[in-house]
C-alpha cells in the first residue's frame, strides 16, 4: 500500500471492511483461468488469493513489506512481492491490472497510470477502487481543524491522500491511451469495528499521517478532540462509521 508504516496484525483484526468491501469489484474484473494479472496494492493478500481461485495467474505486489510478508504467510502458493506502484514492472504483458483501497495514498497518480498502462497488453483492463473526492470528508476536515487549534500552521500539507474527482481521473487515464468505459462515484458508509474504541482505532490505523509531528501526550489530546468534533454526525448507538465515498473505475489500455 504506502509509504506509511503497518501494523498488519491490528489491520487484519480490526479492518477487514477494506477486502470485504473489495469483494464486490471482483465483479468488474471478472478474472478468467489462465489470464495474468497483478493486484496493485495487494495489503495482506485476501483478494489476490480470491482472484487466485478463477485459475488465473496473480501476482499481489505492495510498497509495505510488512503487507508482503503477512500476504505470503497468509498464501504459501500465491506469488507476492514489495514493488511500488509509481515503478514496477512485469516479464510478460498483463490481462489486467487490479488495485482496491490503495491508490488514494499515492500522490503521483501519472506515475501509477504509466506503469499499469506500459505493464498492460492492448486491450488489457485497468479495474481500481479507492477514495474519491469527498472521501472521509468529515474526518479530514476535523483532523484539519483540531491540528490549527493546536497551533499547527498548514496543516494541509501533512494530508497523505489523494482523493480525485471521476472526471479528473478519468481525464488522466485517456492522457495514458486508456477507454475508460465505467467511472463512478458513490457514498459507503461504512461500519467501523471496536464499538467505543472505533474511531481512535481507524484514525491510529490510517490517518497518522497527520498527526506524526505531535508528541505523544499532545497527539491523544488531538485524537480525543478530533473524535469529538465527528461524535454528532458518526457515532451512533454505541458504534462508529467513516463517511467513505469511493471511485471505481474500468478502463482498457487502446
Ligand atoms: C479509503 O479506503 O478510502 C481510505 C482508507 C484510509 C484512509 C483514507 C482513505
Amino acid at each position: 500500500m504506502s509509504q506509511q508504516s503497518w501494523n498488519t496484525a491490528l489491520y487484519e483484526e480490526q479492518h477487514a471492511f477494506v477486502w470485504q468491501y473489495g469483494e464486490s469489484l471482483l465483479k468488474l474484473l471478472a478474472p478468467k483461468a489462465g489470464e495474468r494479472i497483478v493486484d496493485l496494492g495487494c495489503g495482506t493478500g485476501q483478494l489476490t488469493a480470491k482472484i487466485a481461485e478463477s485459475g488465473a495467474f496473480v501476482q499481489g505486489i505492495d510498497s509495505s513489506l510488512a503487507m508482503i510478508s503477512t500476504a505470503k504467510s497468509n498464501y504459501i502458493d500465491i506469488n507476492f512481492a514489495v514493488a511500488d506502484g509509481r515503478n514496477f514492472h512485469v516479464e510478460e504483458p498483463l490481462d489486467a491490472v487490479f488495485s482496491n483501497a490503495v491508490l488514494h495514498w499515492i500522490k503521483e497518480p501519472d506515475a501509477v497510470i504509466n506503469c499499469v498502462e506500459k505493464a498492460l497488453k492492448p486491450g488489457g483492463r485497468f479495474v481500481a477502487e479507492f477514495g474519491g473526492k469527498g472521501n472521509v470528508g468529515a474526518i479530514a476536515r476535523a483532523l484539519l481543524s483540531v491540528l490549527s487549534e493546536f497551533g499547527l500552521k498548514e496543516p494541509e500539507s501533512l494530508n497523505p491522500w489523494y482523493f480525485p474527482s471521476i472526471g479528473e481521473y478519468a481525464l488522466l487515464l485517456e492522457n495514458h491511451g486508456f477507454d475508460v468505459g465505467y467511472a463512478v462515484l458513490f457514498d459507503r458508509p461504512t461500519p467501523l469495528e471496536g464499538g467505543s474504541a472505533g474511531m481512535v482505532n481507524w484514525i491510529e490505523m490510517f490517518a497518522g499521517g497527520f498527526l506524526s509531528g505531535l508528541s505523544p501526550f499532545v497527539r491523544s489530546g488531538a485524537i480525543d478532540r478530533v473524535e469529538e468534533c465527528l461524535r454528532p454526525a458518526l457515532y451512533r448507538d454505541g458504534n462508529w462509521s467513516a463517511d467513505y465515498r469511493r471511485i471505481r473505475v474500468v478502463a482498457v489500455k487502446k
